[in-house]
């Protein structure tokens, strides 16, 4: 499955990878195929560059873009243990070295050391009922606003030149000091790049204006 990657696969059919349930879900919750393509490309400009994605899921966006960029590493975090070992079990068993998933919620974690991120509206389960994934996607407004200070601080702190694609994302979860580089299918797709420093004013500023629109719920991720 993985080496048709570099020529052409349909979604359906790579999905075949993955166990049954998480291939019914794979239309709302995995990043399909040709984004991946699109984002690793933006994300992997050099070499030996590490890249998080965050909230991986089963590896679907990892699994494609550290195949086609073989010289970039792909690290994937996902609270859920079950998607994790799916993730993992793909990963070894195509002996993929520049591929590692962790179990862990992206609260605790410092994401700042990376060279780059991607993001799929990985909280939408928190403030949407159509995004449930199952009994952990338990709705608070409250976690919601706390993974998204937490996500807006650490990008806030990432280095100059660092790199950020979002999928399905609002654009308040990035700050000032990225500058939006492209912007593919009306916006559901979009790629930033930090130019300036650290600025304490870009995070007060942010949430105090984005807390009603996080409050209205309007950060729809749907396809
Ligand atoms: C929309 S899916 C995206 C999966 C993957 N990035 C992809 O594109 O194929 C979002 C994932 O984020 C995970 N997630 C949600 N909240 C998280 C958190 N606080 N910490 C780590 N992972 C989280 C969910 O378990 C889910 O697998």
């Amino acid at each position: 499955m993985i080496e048709k990657l570099n020529s052409s696969i349909s979604d359906e059919e790579f999905d075949h990878i993955f166990p049954k349930r998480e291939q019914r879900i794979s239309n709302r919750h995995w990043t399909p195929i040709h984004i991946s393509k699109m984002a690793s490309e933006f994300l992997c400009h050099k070499d030996n560059l590490n890249i998080l994605d965050i909230g991986s899921g089963v590896g679907k966006f990892c699994l494609v873009a550290a195949t086609l960029h073989p010289k970039c590493n792909f690290w994937g975090v996902d609270f859920r243990a079950n998607f994790v070992n799916i993730a993992s079990k793909i990963k070894r068993s195509y002996a993929m070295n520049n591929l590692n998933f962790m179990c862990r919620d992206i609260l605790g974690m410092s994401i700042m050391e990376y060279d780059g991120a991607y993001f799929f509206n990985a909280f939408q389960e928190r403030i949407d009922a159509t995004a449930k994934i199952d009994e952990q996607s338990i709705r608070s407004h409250f976690q919601y606003y706390k993974y998204m200070e937490h996500l807006f601080n650490q990008f806030n702190h990432m280095a100059i030149g660092s790199r950020i694609a979002t999928y399905h994302t609002p654009s308040f979860f990035i700050p000032k000091n990225f500058r939006l580089e492209e912007e593919h299918l009306n916006g559901m797709l979009r790629f930033y790049v930090k130019f300036e420093n650290f600025n304490p004013l870009h995070f007060l500023n942010k949430t105090k204006v984005d807390s009603h629109i996080i409050i209205n719920g309007t950060g729809s991720a749907k396809r």
